[in-house]
């Protein structure tokens, strides 16, 4: 799975290209999450959006990692990313579907500089950045998919995204191993929001195995759809 397949087109020798990119980005869009990669791994850990140490592991634990969900998003949905931060999933998720329209939410302005100059470089002409709050976005815009990774418990989660959540849209978070916990201490919220009964999903561990261990997903849709 981790087989560098094209150490020198990667421009990146710490961060080799594996074998699962190709399976979940295709050779079309390849080039362009390699050149993601080599932002992250460049001016991402010089303005300290990501580690020195996640480097090596850039394209398990967070590209591929990433990628999988597109799995569970129809064909040209619009995605609402909540607290991208580096592009997490966002960006990601724009290079591997060119038919999805994604907005990236993120406060902080060093983060939202970084998201906009690699929009631009890379060319995702679908994809644009807000620089805000999830919850100042209520009330405006609603989307098939919002997305979120590492940003906040899902109790707290629901109640930044569910209001961006279109009426037969769905919640999906990326989560790990508490995925089951953390639907239990929610259970006040998800009640409360009109949730249905949350789905955990475990993505790209199938066959071909792109993750070991695969992305954990936890999604949430309306009970009653309006
Ligand atoms: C731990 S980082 C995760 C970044 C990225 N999703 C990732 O997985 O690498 C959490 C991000 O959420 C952002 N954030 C915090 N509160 C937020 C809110 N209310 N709305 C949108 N983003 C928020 C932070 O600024 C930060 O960039």
């Amino acid at each position: 799975m981790t087989d560098p397949v094209s150490r020198e087109t990667s421009g990146v020798p710490e961060a080799p290209t594996p074998a699962s990119a190709r399976g979940v980005f295709g050779a079309e869009r390849l080039p362009l999450a390699e050149r993601y990669a080599e932002l992250l791994a460049t001016d991402g850990v010089l303005r300290g959006l990501i580690g020195p140490r996640e480097v090596p592991r850039l394209w398990e634990r967070h590209l591929v990692n990433c990628a999988v969900l597109a799995e569970v998003i129809p064909h040209g949905a619009s995605v609402c990313d909540v607290g991208s931060g580096a592009g997490l999933p966002g960006v990601v998720l724009a290079i591997a579907r060119p038919d999805l329209s994604v907005t990236l939410v993120e406060p902080l302005l060093r983060r939202t500089t970084f998201l906009a100059e690699a929009i631009a470089e890379l060319g995702l002409e679908r994809c644009v950045v807000h620089r805000i709050r999830a919850e100042q976005l209520h009330g405006t815009d609603r989307y098939d998919v919002v997305t979120s990774r590492a940003v906040a418990p899902l109790s707290r989660l629901l109640a930044w995204s569910m209001p961006l959540v279109a009426p037969t849209g769905a919640l999906v978070a990326m989560k790990g191993s508490r995925a089951a916990d953390e639907i239990e201490e929610a259970r006040d919220s998800l009640s409360q929001f009109g949730c249905a009964e949350p789905e955990v999903l475990s993505l790209g561990g199938g066959e071909p195995t792109l993750l070991d261990p695969p992305t954990t997903v936890v999604r949430v849709v309306w009970d009653r759809p309006v």
